[in-house]
Protein backbone atom coordinates (compact mmCIF):
# COMPACT_ATOMS: atom_id res chain seq x y z
CA UNK A 1 0.00 0.00 0.00
CA UNK A 2 1.55 3.32 -0.78
CA UNK A 3 0.68 6.47 0.87
CA UNK A 4 1.18 10.51 0.43
CA UNK A 5 4.28 11.93 1.81
CA UNK A 6 3.94 16.16 0.88
CA UNK A 7 3.62 15.84 -2.81
CA UNK A 8 4.75 12.10 -3.40
CA UNK A 9 3.52 8.37 -3.06
CA UNK A 10 5.39 6.40 -1.67
CA UNK A 11 6.08 3.02 0.40
CA UNK A 12 4.87 4.05 4.36
CA UNK A 13 8.41 2.97 4.87
CA UNK A 14 10.13 5.61 3.05
CA UNK A 15 8.65 8.59 4.54
CA UNK A 16 10.77 10.70 7.56
CA UNK A 17 9.08 12.53 9.74
CA UNK A 18 11.17 15.20 11.49
CA UNK A 19 11.28 15.18 15.22
CA UNK A 20 11.70 19.02 14.98
CA UNK A 21 8.17 18.80 13.00
CA UNK A 22 5.14 21.02 14.85
CA UNK A 23 2.51 18.05 14.26
CA UNK A 24 4.88 15.69 16.55
CA UNK A 25 6.27 18.72 19.34
CA UNK A 26 2.61 20.42 19.78
CA UNK A 27 0.26 18.39 17.73
CA UNK A 28 0.10 21.50 15.71
CA UNK A 29 -2.21 20.25 12.67
CA UNK A 30 -5.41 19.71 11.58
CA UNK A 31 -7.02 15.60 10.15
CA UNK A 32 -9.83 14.46 8.13
CA UNK A 33 -11.35 10.89 8.21
CA UNK A 34 -13.41 10.00 4.05
CA UNK A 35 -14.79 7.22 3.67
CA UNK A 36 -14.65 5.23 0.20
CA UNK A 37 -17.44 3.39 -0.65
CA UNK A 38 -17.23 1.00 -3.75
CA UNK A 39 -14.28 2.46 -5.25
CA UNK A 40 -15.36 6.31 -4.73
CA UNK A 41 -15.20 9.04 -2.15
CA UNK A 42 -18.05 9.71 -0.38
CA UNK A 43 -18.44 13.59 0.53
CA UNK A 44 -15.21 14.47 -0.29
CA UNK A 45 -16.03 18.29 -0.81
CA UNK A 46 -17.77 18.85 2.62
CA UNK A 47 -14.50 17.16 3.79
CA UNK A 48 -12.45 18.78 2.00
CA UNK A 49 -14.10 22.30 3.03
CA UNK A 50 -13.73 21.59 6.80
CA UNK A 51 -10.20 20.65 6.03
CA UNK A 52 -10.04 24.05 4.98
CA UNK A 53 -11.77 25.62 7.16
CA UNK A 54 -9.58 24.50 10.05
CA UNK A 55 -6.55 25.42 8.62
CA UNK A 56 -7.79 29.23 8.22
CA UNK A 57 -9.10 28.66 12.19
CA UNK A 58 -5.04 27.99 13.35
CA UNK A 59 -3.50 30.39 10.34
CA UNK A 60 -2.21 27.30 8.64
CA UNK A 61 -2.15 27.51 5.10
CA UNK A 62 -2.23 24.70 3.07
CA UNK A 63 0.32 23.41 0.51
CA UNK A 64 -2.27 22.40 -1.85
CA UNK A 65 -6.09 23.70 -3.49
CA UNK A 66 -9.04 21.79 -3.13
CA UNK A 67 -8.71 20.50 -6.92
CA UNK A 68 -4.92 19.42 -5.92
CA UNK A 69 -5.86 18.01 -2.53
CA UNK A 70 -8.75 16.05 -4.69
CA UNK A 71 -6.70 14.46 -7.35
CA UNK A 72 -3.50 13.59 -4.83
CA UNK A 73 -6.16 11.43 -2.42
CA UNK A 74 -8.57 9.81 -5.70
CA UNK A 75 -4.65 8.94 -7.47
CA UNK A 76 -4.31 7.38 -3.70
CA UNK A 77 -7.04 4.94 -3.66
CA UNK A 78 -6.59 4.11 -7.18
CA UNK A 79 -3.16 3.14 -6.79
CA UNK A 80 -4.04 1.20 -3.30
CA UNK A 81 -7.21 -0.57 -5.39
CA UNK A 82 -9.58 0.77 -2.41
CA UNK A 83 -13.28 -0.49 -2.86
CA UNK A 84 -14.18 -0.07 0.71
CA UNK A 85 -12.31 1.92 3.00
CA UNK A 86 -11.11 4.97 5.13
CA UNK A 87 -8.55 7.54 3.99
CA UNK A 88 -6.59 9.23 6.85
CA UNK A 89 -4.88 12.69 5.84
CA UNK A 90 -2.67 15.08 7.97
CA UNK A 91 -1.50 18.49 7.54
CA UNK A 92 0.35 19.90 10.34
CA UNK A 93 2.64 22.84 10.44
CA UNK A 94 5.90 21.42 9.20
CA UNK A 95 9.62 21.62 10.59
CA UNK A 96 10.38 24.37 12.93
CA UNK A 97 14.01 24.83 14.99
CA UNK A 98 14.50 26.21 17.91
CA UNK A 99 11.12 24.21 19.45
CA UNK A 100 9.07 27.70 19.82
CA UNK A 101 5.12 28.21 20.93
CA UNK A 102 4.96 31.08 18.63
CA UNK A 103 3.48 29.76 14.93
CA UNK A 104 7.03 30.13 12.81
CA UNK A 105 6.98 32.60 9.71
CA UNK A 106 5.04 31.04 7.27
CA UNK A 107 8.76 31.72 4.42
CA UNK A 108 10.55 29.62 7.13
CA UNK A 109 8.26 26.77 7.20
CA UNK A 110 6.09 23.98 4.77
CA UNK A 111 3.20 22.36 6.02
CA UNK A 112 4.45 18.52 6.07
CA UNK A 113 0.74 16.40 4.58
CA UNK A 114 0.80 12.80 4.55
CA UNK A 115 -2.15 10.48 3.85
CA UNK A 116 -2.72 6.59 4.24
CA UNK A 117 -5.77 4.01 3.16
CA UNK A 118 -7.38 1.55 5.22
CA UNK A 119 -10.15 -0.90 3.75
CA UNK A 120 -12.65 -1.34 5.97
CA UNK A 121 -15.74 -2.65 5.26
CA UNK A 122 -19.19 -1.30 6.78
CA UNK A 123 -19.53 -2.80 10.25
CA UNK A 124 -23.21 -4.05 9.51
CA UNK A 125 -23.01 -6.37 12.75
CA UNK A 126 -22.72 -3.90 14.82
CA UNK A 127 -25.14 -1.58 13.44
CA UNK A 128 -27.90 -3.89 13.95
CA UNK A 129 -26.71 -4.86 17.09
CA UNK A 130 -25.39 -1.45 18.89
CA UNK A 131 -23.05 -0.29 21.02
CA UNK A 132 -22.46 0.59 24.58
CA UNK A 133 -21.25 3.77 26.53
CA UNK A 134 -20.76 5.26 29.28
CA UNK A 135 -20.94 8.86 30.22
CA UNK A 136 -18.47 11.10 31.19
CA UNK A 137 -17.87 14.88 32.16
CA UNK A 138 -15.92 16.88 28.66
CA UNK A 139 -12.85 17.51 30.09
CA UNK A 140 -11.58 18.73 25.85
CA UNK A 141 -10.78 22.17 25.14
CA UNK A 142 -13.32 24.88 24.20
CA UNK A 143 -12.10 24.24 20.27
CA UNK A 144 -14.16 20.81 19.38
CA UNK A 145 -15.23 22.37 15.81
CA UNK A 146 -11.51 22.69 14.44
CA UNK A 147 -10.43 18.88 13.98
CA UNK A 148 -7.38 18.93 15.70
CA UNK A 149 -5.03 16.50 15.88
CA UNK A 150 -4.46 17.17 19.49
CA UNK A 151 -7.04 13.98 20.89
CA UNK A 152 -5.42 13.68 24.08
CA UNK A 153 -8.92 14.62 25.41
CA UNK A 154 -10.78 12.11 23.00
CA UNK A 155 -8.54 9.49 23.84
CA UNK A 156 -8.46 9.88 27.46
CA UNK A 157 -12.27 9.42 27.50
CA UNK A 158 -12.46 6.82 24.75
CA UNK A 159 -10.03 4.30 26.84
CA UNK A 160 -12.09 5.09 30.04
CA UNK A 161 -15.16 3.58 28.40
CA UNK A 162 -12.91 0.76 26.96
CA UNK A 163 -11.28 0.30 30.85
CA UNK A 164 -15.29 -0.25 31.95
CA UNK A 165 -15.99 -2.98 28.83
CA UNK A 166 -18.21 -0.29 27.02
CA UNK A 167 -17.37 1.12 23.46
CA UNK A 168 -18.21 4.71 23.54
CA UNK A 169 -17.65 7.49 25.87
CA UNK A 170 -20.46 10.33 25.69
CA UNK A 171 -19.83 13.56 26.80
CA UNK A 172 -21.22 16.26 28.76
CA UNK A 173 -20.33 20.10 30.22
CA UNK A 174 -22.28 22.08 32.61
CA UNK A 175 -24.76 19.16 32.35
CA UNK A 176 -25.62 19.49 28.63
CA UNK A 177 -24.62 16.88 26.19
CA UNK A 178 -21.70 17.74 23.15
CA UNK A 179 -20.64 14.16 21.87
CA UNK A 180 -18.69 11.15 21.99
CA UNK A 181 -15.33 10.67 22.28
CA UNK A 182 -15.12 10.01 18.13
CA UNK A 183 -18.46 10.83 17.15
CA UNK A 184 -21.55 13.08 17.20
CA UNK A 185 -24.26 11.92 19.40
CA UNK A 186 -27.89 11.68 19.31
CA UNK A 187 -31.20 11.34 21.14
CA UNK A 188 -34.97 10.74 20.56
CA UNK A 189 -37.82 11.63 22.51
CA UNK A 190 -41.37 10.87 21.58
CA UNK A 191 -40.78 10.77 17.58
CA UNK A 192 -38.07 13.75 17.61
CA UNK A 193 -34.76 13.64 16.54
CA UNK A 194 -32.17 15.78 18.44
CA UNK A 195 -28.73 16.91 18.44
CA UNK A 196 -25.98 19.34 19.37
CA UNK A 197 -26.04 22.74 17.36
CA UNK A 198 -22.75 23.10 15.74
CA UNK A 199 -20.17 25.82 17.64
CA UNK A 200 -17.10 25.30 20.14
CA UNK A 201 -18.08 22.43 21.68
CA UNK A 202 -18.68 20.11 19.22
CA UNK A 203 -17.05 18.74 15.78
CA UNK A 204 -18.94 19.77 12.88
CA UNK A 205 -20.14 16.13 12.08
CA UNK A 206 -20.14 15.56 7.98
CA UNK A 207 -22.23 12.44 8.85
CA UNK A 208 -24.36 14.66 11.06
CA UNK A 209 -24.66 16.38 8.01
CA UNK A 210 -25.83 13.72 5.77
CA UNK A 211 -28.20 12.60 8.49
CA UNK A 212 -30.15 15.89 9.18
CA UNK A 213 -30.21 16.33 5.27
CA UNK A 214 -31.98 13.39 4.92
CA UNK A 215 -33.77 13.14 7.57
CA UNK A 216 -35.22 16.13 7.29
CA UNK A 217 -36.07 15.17 3.52
CA UNK A 218 -37.75 12.22 5.39
CA UNK A 219 -40.33 14.17 6.95
CA UNK A 220 -38.39 13.22 10.46
CA UNK A 221 -38.71 15.83 12.71
CA UNK A 222 -35.03 16.88 13.97
CA UNK A 223 -34.15 19.54 15.86
CA UNK A 224 -30.35 20.48 16.57
CA UNK A 225 -31.06 21.41 20.08
CA UNK A 226 -28.96 20.46 23.26
CA UNK A 227 -30.14 17.93 25.56
CA UNK A 228 -29.05 17.49 29.15
CA UNK A 229 -27.68 14.29 30.69
CA UNK A 230 -31.39 13.61 32.11
CA UNK A 231 -32.72 13.68 29.33
CA UNK A 232 -30.22 11.40 27.42
CA UNK A 233 -30.78 8.51 30.20
CA UNK A 234 -34.78 8.96 29.55
CA UNK A 235 -34.37 9.01 25.69
CA UNK A 236 -36.21 6.58 23.64
CA UNK A 237 -33.17 5.79 21.40
CA UNK A 238 -30.02 7.04 21.31
CA UNK A 239 -27.15 6.70 18.38
CA UNK A 240 -23.49 8.20 17.63
CA UNK A 241 -22.70 9.20 14.20
CA UNK A 242 -19.40 9.38 12.27
CA UNK A 243 -17.83 8.92 8.66
CA UNK A 244 -16.46 5.19 9.89
CA UNK A 245 -19.81 3.83 12.06
CA UNK A 246 -22.49 5.86 10.10
CA UNK A 247 -25.18 5.73 12.57
CA UNK A 248 -24.73 3.41 15.01
CA UNK A 249 -27.62 2.43 17.91
CA UNK A 250 -26.40 3.19 21.58
CA UNK A 251 -28.36 0.39 23.38
CA UNK A 252 -27.12 1.03 26.50
CA UNK A 253 -25.67 3.91 29.02
CA UNK A 254 -24.07 3.55 32.63
CA UNK A 255 -25.22 0.23 32.86
CA UNK A 256 -28.82 1.19 31.90
CA UNK A 257 -30.95 0.29 29.11
CA UNK A 258 -31.98 2.98 26.39
CA UNK A 259 -35.58 2.34 25.53
CA UNK A 260 -35.75 -1.42 25.22
CA UNK A 261 -32.48 -1.89 24.76
CA UNK A 262 -32.08 -2.54 21.31
CA UNK A 263 -31.92 -0.18 17.91
CA UNK A 264 -35.11 1.80 17.94
CA UNK A 265 -37.24 2.06 14.85
CA UNK A 266 -35.66 5.69 14.12
CA UNK A 267 -32.13 4.77 13.84
CA UNK A 268 -32.69 1.94 11.61
CA UNK A 269 -34.80 3.86 9.66
CA UNK A 270 -31.97 6.75 9.39
CA UNK A 271 -29.45 3.85 8.74
CA UNK A 272 -31.65 3.08 5.39
CA UNK A 273 -31.56 6.84 4.45
CA UNK A 274 -27.71 7.28 5.14
CA UNK A 275 -27.38 3.97 2.87
CA UNK A 276 -29.39 5.05 -0.02
CA UNK A 277 -27.12 8.34 0.12
CA UNK A 278 -24.39 6.65 -0.41
CA UNK A 279 -25.83 4.48 -3.13
N1 LIG B 1 -13.99 11.01 14.14
N2 LIG B 1 -16.89 14.20 16.85
C1 LIG B 1 -15.63 13.76 17.05
C2 LIG B 1 -14.94 14.14 18.30
C3 LIG B 1 -15.00 12.97 16.07
O1 LIG B 1 -13.73 12.57 16.27
C4 LIG B 1 -15.70 12.61 14.91
C5 LIG B 1 -15.09 11.77 13.81
C6 LIG B 1 -17.03 13.07 14.75
C7 LIG B 1 -17.85 12.76 13.53
O2 LIG B 1 -17.39 13.46 12.40
P1 LIG B 1 -17.61 12.90 10.92
O3 LIG B 1 -19.04 12.57 10.80
O4 LIG B 1 -17.22 14.03 10.07
O5 LIG B 1 -16.74 11.69 10.77
C8 LIG B 1 -17.57 13.88 15.74
C9 LIG B 1 -13.19 10.42 13.11
C10 LIG B 1 -13.93 9.46 12.25
C11 LIG B 1 -11.92 9.87 13.71
O6 LIG B 1 -11.31 10.60 14.49
O7 LIG B 1 -11.53 8.74 13.39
Amino acid sequence: MKVIWNNQLVERSAVVIDMEDRGYQFADGIYEVIRVYNGSFFTMDKHIDRLFTGAKKIDLTLPFTKTELQKMLSDLIQINQIDTGNVYLQVTRGIAIPRNHVYPDVANVSPVFTASTTIVPRNQEKMNSGITAITLPDTRWLHCDIKSISLLGNIMAKNEAYKQGKEEAILYRDGKVTECSSSNVWMIKAGTVYTHPDGNLVLPGITKMVLLEVARKAGILVKEEAFTLEQLKSADEVFSSSTTAEAMPVIEIDGTAVGTGKPGPIVKQLQQLYLDAVE
